[in-house]
């Protein structure tokens, strides 16, 4: 397994373009099996994640080709395997996200109930009742679900959507998606807003959907018979531009982001201004590609943050976030109202010197002068980039392990941000020195 060396205190100063979004590929990926013509996706990351969907719909018939500068093109040949099996589905939840598709074209599925993660439990009975709501039968059978529509076809159905922590992204994907080819017209109530179903519904709509209300908490669908193939280009990647804007905070960066999101991002840039830290729009011809400078002031100011379902303060930007607070001059406090367990980074931070104070779904971040290097562990995603940041900005040496959590939602990212100055290596765990 590899790890991360990183020599804290260099400042970020350079050029970073941001990449395509993982979280807006892999429904775009899904959204393939809708349909028997091929579909070209632009500028998808080269990801763990994506490379672990492109096994997945080449398991269930899906022909697959890729070149170097992330176009995929993906063609449905062989519609007879609909089965999502288990070892593909427990390395990654999100291939829940074949369900719908499947389903709406194939009349049958059958995914494995994928498992929690280090974040929650990540339950789907939300994708299972949307389902249900469209006249398809669900059962489960020994760990996988099996989806059927009688006679072979969804029927368009009004429903809510909405679970205790909101709606839910890759459900509000997967019943929109399957609606696209039901009898009749679908409403989603408390559908989910997030950018990357917007993006969805882009591609959807260019194969010949016809969706009304993307983005917003009520999308509507009137079904068709069929969907045609499309090229469409991914959408920017708002929460790898989110934790590079992070880190021009916590790095005394002074740094240039281009295919920035910035649209999307506006949640982050309210919360950055307040910390004292500047991100300045140099060109926002396409508000969701746009060139952005990062600079911080002289000290990090405290900030509440309370995430929320887009376009509130983000989940995927809390550890990122936290590791930039417990740097700032005061107390901030931090609430997680999607995964209330989302705090993995918090024992590696104090591990760091980071004064954090944890109540349930709030912590309490007493800012502290400087961090000190440490040997740390990372855990989900998102946890493992707060820790790169802290690294960064820390004095002295900090080492995390199992950094293929880090690669499922980031292109080599030590090579990203070696390039604006950080002094990060990638070496093999055998290597490191014994942990103290
Ligand atoms: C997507 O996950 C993202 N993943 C997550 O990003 C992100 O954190 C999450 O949305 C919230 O924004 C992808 O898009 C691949 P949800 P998703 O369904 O769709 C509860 C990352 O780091 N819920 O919106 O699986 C759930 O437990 C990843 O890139 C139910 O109760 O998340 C959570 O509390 C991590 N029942 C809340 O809803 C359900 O059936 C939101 O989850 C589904 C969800």
């Amino acid at each position: 397994m590899d790890a991360f060396v990183i020599e804290g205190g260099a400042p970020l100063k350079g050029t970073l373009r941001v990449n395509g979004s993982k979280n807006a590929a892999l429904p775009l990926m899904a959204a393939a099996l809708l349909t028997d013509a091929p579909v070209t996706l632009r500028g998808v990351p080269r990801l763990a994640d994506i490379a672990n969907m492109r096994r997945l719909l080449h398991e269930l018939g899906c022909d697959e080709d890729h070149d170097d500068e992330g176009d995929v093109r993906l063609h449905v040949t062989d519609a007879s395997g609909s089965h999502a099996r288990y070892d593909i589905v427990r390395t990654m939840r999100a291939s829940v996200c074949v369900l719908g598709p499947m389903l709406a074209k194939r009349g049958s599925a059958r995914v494995s109930m994928p498992g929690g993660c280090a974040i929650g439990e990540r339950p789907v009975d939300l994708h299972l009742r949307g389902m249900e709501a469209l006249g398809a039968r669900v059962t489960l059978s020994s760990g996988d679900i099996l989806v059927e529509a009688p006679g072979g076809r969804l029927e368009g159905a009004r429903g809510f959507l909405g679970g205790a922590f909101g709606p839910t992204v890759l459900g509000t994907a997967n019943v929109m998606s399957a609606a696209t080819l039901a009898e009749g017209t679908t409403v989603i109530e408390s559908a989910a807003c997030e950018p990357e179903i917007v993006d969805v519904a882009k591609l959807l709509t260019s194969m010949g959907a016809r969706i009304e209300g993307a983005g917003t908490p009520r999308i509507t669908v009137h079904g068709v018979d069929e969907l045609k193939g499309a090229d469409h280009r991914v959408l920017a990647d708002r929460i790898e531009a989110g934790t590079y804007l992070i880190a021009a905070g916590m790095c005394e960066g002074d740094l240039e982001l281009s295919n920035c999101p910035m649209d999307a991002l506006l949640a982050l840039d309210d919360h950055l201004q307040r910390a004292g830290v500047s991100v300045e729009v140099l060109d926002d011809t396409d508000p969701l590609r746009a060139t952005v400078h990062a600079t911080r002031g002289e000290r990090i100011e405290p900030v509440t943050v309370t995430t929320h379902p887009h376009p509130g303060f983000p989940t995927d930007l809390q550890a990122q976030m936290m590791a930039m607070l417990t740097l700032a001059n005061g107390n901030s406090v931090i609430t997680e109202r999607i995964f209330p367990e989302r705090f993995l980074h918090v024992a590696e931070l104090s591990r760091m010197g980071a004064r954090l104070f944890r109540q349930g779904p709030t912590v309490v971040v007493s800012g502290v002068d400087g961090l000190v290097g440490a040997p740390v562990m990372a855990s989900d995603l998102r946890a493992s980039a707060g820790l790169v940041l802290a690294g960064m900005a820390a004095s002295g040496t900090t080492t995390i392990r199992r950094v293929y959590h880090l690669d499922r939602g980031y292109e080599r990212m030590e090579r990203t941000l070696e390039s604006v100055g950080a002094k990060i290596t990638r070496v093999k765990e055998q290597d490191l020195p014994m942990m103290g």
